[in-house]
């Protein structure tokens, strides 16, 4: 079985990232947050949710992890908590688990805080969204749209999805090229 999360850690753990700040957009359950903290130099995740934010800090203390700062607001609102250089960024789109489905992530935030943050990426610098096109088919469609239409020159942007399993979640992966990529 295919486990995105899974795969969208083997993804970010592609380059080397100990020495950057890494972001966690929604850090719903902590997950992803916990993997960027194992391996980067300091993890900045947001939540819109205070239980979303509590959970991450209990599973974050659990595992004595102190390289990371949450913040209780929408991931549209990051540029202020962010330096100018990231290392990488992930985004795990949807609601959270256990959680209610009434609060989630939307199209018109998620596309602006895209255009916030993929500029602070580094040279090789990675992205990761997780797509639930389950969730919300919408926004599925814009982030996709969104990230169809990135300047080649600067991003490679992958789609890596199932293609036996109607409506399973995909990852889109863009990377930011070095100067000497063509
Ligand atoms: C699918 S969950 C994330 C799962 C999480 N990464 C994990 O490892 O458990 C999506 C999360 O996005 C959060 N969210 C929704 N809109 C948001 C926004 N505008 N800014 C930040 N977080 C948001 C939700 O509260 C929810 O916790």
């Amino acid at each position: 079985m295919i486990i995105v999360a899974t795969l969208a850690h083997e993804i970010l753990a592609e380059i080397d990232l100990l020495n950057s700040v890494t972001v966690d957009m929604t850090c719903g359950r902590g997950n992803d947050t916990l993997f960027l903290s194992r391996i980067s130099k300091k993890v900045i995740a947001f939540d819109i949710q205070k239980d979303a934010i509590d959970s991450t800090r209990a599973l974050l203390q659990e595992h004595q992890r102190d390289n990371v700062e949450l913040v209780l607001s929408s991931h549209s609102e990051s540029l202020s908590y962010l330096p100018k250089q990231i290392g990488a960024v992930i985004y795990t789109l949807g609601y959270l688990p256990h959680g209610s489905k009434e609060i989630m992530t939307h199209p018109e935030t998620t596309i602006k805080s895209l255009e916030d943050t993929l500029p602070l990426l580094m040279d090789g610098g990675i992205c990761v969204i997780v797509v639930y096109q389950k969730h919300d088919g919408n926004e599925a469609m814009a982030v996709k749209h969104y990230c169809s239409n990135l300047p080649s020159k600067e991003y490679d942007v992958l789609k890596l999805s199932v293609l036996n399993k109607e409506l399973s979640p995909y990852i889109i992966k863009i990377q930011k090229k070095k100067n000497s990529d063509s």
